[in-house]
């Protein structure tokens, strides 16, 4: 068998503007460092990969990722423990630290359309746990069950290409600006349950991220919006609020076209599907909520934020 072995493993391009299918590994069995290396090596110029048949127990799964650069607790699971609620209440958490169950059943194991996590809702264009000061470098997905033909599509779009085709006049108006990242609310829009909503700017909870950052491995300029919500919500700090939305507007409308998108829209239990949040942002589609959908998620570790307007980058 040649599966695992560094010369077997290949990678088919979703011809796309981003994304592969990889083929040659088996990550529930023994795989040797040079081989992850590999992988890491696909993953960074790729920027979002398919491993299919990857039957992998959770422990398995967080294994991988401590691997890859070492599991990242999700913020979110600190949230639900704030204020004497029972994290447990959200569904999310799994008795594996780092685990976190992607999932629109109940505590029955009953699919709901509304859960307190994100249920079967659509969820919004974001990039992972971008309201952390130190935001995860990437994401791994494994499914354990999946609709038939019932939504939960999860979509990609490149944010290098975004960065790189952006008119020069948005380039010149985003140029040393940096985004509040509202940390309040899930990435279906709702208010978490350990949040207040803000009513005002000054009340949106987050860390302040540079608009362009740079990539650690590829050094490449990508756009980093984040997350968007409506209301007072995440927003450009050097500009005032009218400003900061008309100028979102225009990025927003820009980083999100369909040539800069992949979509993964046939899911089957063992797809293994690993995204870089540095220069990837990703959307899901709506779920059939009278359908079972659960998958395991774990966050990789981040480097600090590499900031376009910083020194380190005015040095290259
Ligand atoms: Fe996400």
């Amino acid at each position: 068998m040649s599966v695992n072995r560094v010369d077997a493993i290949e990678a088919i391009p979703t011809g796309k503007a981003l994304g592969a299918e990889v083929r040659g590994l088996d990550l529930g069995k023994d795989a040797p460092d040079a081989a992850l290396a590999r992988l890491k090596d696909i993953w960074a110029q790729h920027m979002v990969l398919l491993l299919r048949r990857q039957f992998l127990e959770k422990e398995r799964l967080v294994e991988i990722a401590d691997r890859l650069g070492g599991r990242m607790v999700a913020g979110s699971h600190n949230f639900y423990v704030k204020d004497g609620h029972k994290p447990e209440a959200s569904g999310r958490i799994s008795n594996i630290e780092g685990l976190t169950l992607i999932s629109n059943l109940d505590k029955d194991g009953n699919p709901q359309k509304f859960t307190e996590g994100s249920g079967s809702q659509e969820l919004l264009w974001h990039s992972d746990n971008s309201y952390m000061e130190s935001p995860p470098m990437g994401s791994l997905l494994n499914a354990v069950k999946v609709p038939v033909n019932g939504g939960g599509h999860t979509r990609f779009c490149n944010q290098y290409l975004a960065y790189e085709t952006l008119p020069e006049e948005l380039k010149r108006a985003i140029e040393g600006k940096h985004i509040r990242h509202d940390r309040s609310r899930n990435t279906s829009g709702k208010v978490r349950v350990t949040f207040q909503k803000a009513t005002t700017r000054e009340e949106v909870i987050g860390p302040v991220h540079p608009m362009v950052r740079i990539h650690p491995a590829t050094r490449k300029r990508a756009l980093y919006l984040g997350r968007r919500y409506d209301g007072p919500s995440s927003h450009i700090v050097e500009l005032s609020d009218a400003e900061s939305d008309a100028l979102l507007d225009k990025l927003w409308a820009h980083a999100t076209q369909e040539k800069f998108v992949w979509e993964h829209d046939d899911w089957q239990v063992g797809d293994l599907i690993m995204w870089d949040n540095q220069c990837v942002m990703h959307a899901r589609t709506e779920v059939d909520y009278t359908q079972a959908r659960l998958l395991h998620r774990v966050l990789v570790k981040g480097s600090p934020l590499i900031s376009a307007w910083g020194a380190e980058a005015a040095a290259e």
